[in-house]
């Protein structure tokens, strides 16, 4: 059967980009796969070394994990530093990663340049962690958004290099996944680039957002001035706004604005009028959820206890046969 990993790094509250790229995909899977999802606060820490809120944005991004339907006694749910064994095989994973391939990786380089006075080396190897939290529970299939593919392809680059290494046939290479059809990218409402955390509080949509709150972000996301002539390519701005009606509207809704926009008569007032609603219905009922959940927090304590028991269970077996096939033997 395959295994199934993934994590959100806890750098604060979850967006519409990590629920439709990672979220939603966790929910469908715990089903019918044997699945481990996380909270990656070890990886925070190569850019938010902070521990007050550190903790406080682990246990919202528990809270809705939990909210957005993961099952804690389908899936296993932890948080990824109750799991220290991962820093061992990490350690292993570092000896055969080279430096040059590391300084390659586009993560890598962004942070090069959005934070030139802390390139630490926890950011350079952001990507044996990573293939650590996989490969520690031998995971085939790691659902992810398409941001996260070069990281993958890294993963399976270490899997194959230690097999090879070692002359085993141990770590499987894992793929990313999304559910039937390509990798997602959720646009942000700035008018360019992926919706995310780091480009600011306005150009993402938290799950966590009320209903006045999105209605504000939305209103004030970027357009264009509008299409001149009839059958005008849309601009980057207006794409993104189809791109998450796509996400969240009904298809007469999409294909009543698509017309507008055809026809150059489009008012984008009521397009971001209609995709506000369209947003806080979709999530409504998650919203809710974390508002119950917040006051229950014996039960999410409690899951994320129970998630790391069982998380240590299968990477203690991990590590213990990469220490034989290292030839680490006790005397
Ligand atoms: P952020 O970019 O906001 O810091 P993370 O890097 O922690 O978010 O991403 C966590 C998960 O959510 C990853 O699987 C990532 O691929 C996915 N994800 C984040 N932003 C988007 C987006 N805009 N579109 C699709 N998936 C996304
Ligand atoms: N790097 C991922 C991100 O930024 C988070 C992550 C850490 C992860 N370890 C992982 C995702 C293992 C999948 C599997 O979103």
């Amino acid at each position: 059967m395959d295994i199934v990993v993934s994590g959100i790094r806890s750098t604060g509250r979850l967006h519409l980009g990590n629920y439709f790229g990672a979220l939603q995909n966790f929910v469908k899977l715990q089903d019918t796969h044997q699945c481990y999802f996380f909270i990656a606060d070890y990886h925070s820490l190569t850019t938010h070394p902070n521990a007050v809120d550190l903790h406080e944005s682990v246990g919202h991004v528990l809270v809705e994990y939990l909210a957005a339907g993961i099952d804690p006694e389908k899936a296993t749910i932890f948080v990824q530093s109750d799991l220290p064994e991962v820093a061992e095989l990490y350690l292993y994973l570092n000896m055969n990663a080279y430096v040059g391939e590391l300084e390659r990786s586009t993560s890598f380089k962004d942070k090069v340049r959005s934070q030139p006075d802390n390139v630490n080396a926890g950011l350079l190897t952001y990507p044996t962690l990573m293939a650590a939290d996989i490969l520690i529970q031998k995971a085939t299939r790691v659902p992810v958004g398409k941001d996260q593919e070069q990281h993958l392809e890294m993963t399976r680059t270490f899997a194959a290099r230690f097999n090879r290494m070692y002359r085993v046939d141990y770590f499987p290479e894992p793929q990313a996944y999304n559910f039937g059809k390509d990798l997602l990218k959720v646009p942000g409402l700035n008018g360019k680039g992926k919706m995310s955390k780091s480009e600011g509080e306005a150009g993402a949509i938290f799950l966590s957002d009320d209903a006045a709150t999105v209605r504000s972000k939305v209103m004030r996301a970027v357009t264009d001035s509008g299409p001149l002539d009839e059958n005008e390519k849309k601009t980057e701005p207006a794409q993104n706004l189809f791109d998450l009606m796509e996400l969240v509207s009904s298809p007469e809704t999409i294909r009543f604005f698509e017309g507008e926009h055809r026809s150059a008569r489009i008012r984008y007032g009521d397009l971001k009028r209609q995709l506000a609603e369209d947003i806080i219905a979709f999530k409504e009922p998650i919203y809710e959820h974390i508002i119950e959940l917040n006051s229950n927090q014996t039960y999410i304590r409690e899951a994320a206890r129970m998630g790391a028991a069982k998380a240590r269970v299968s990477a203690r077996k991990t590590l213990k046969e990469v220490r034989e096939i290292i030839g680490f033997k006790s005397f």
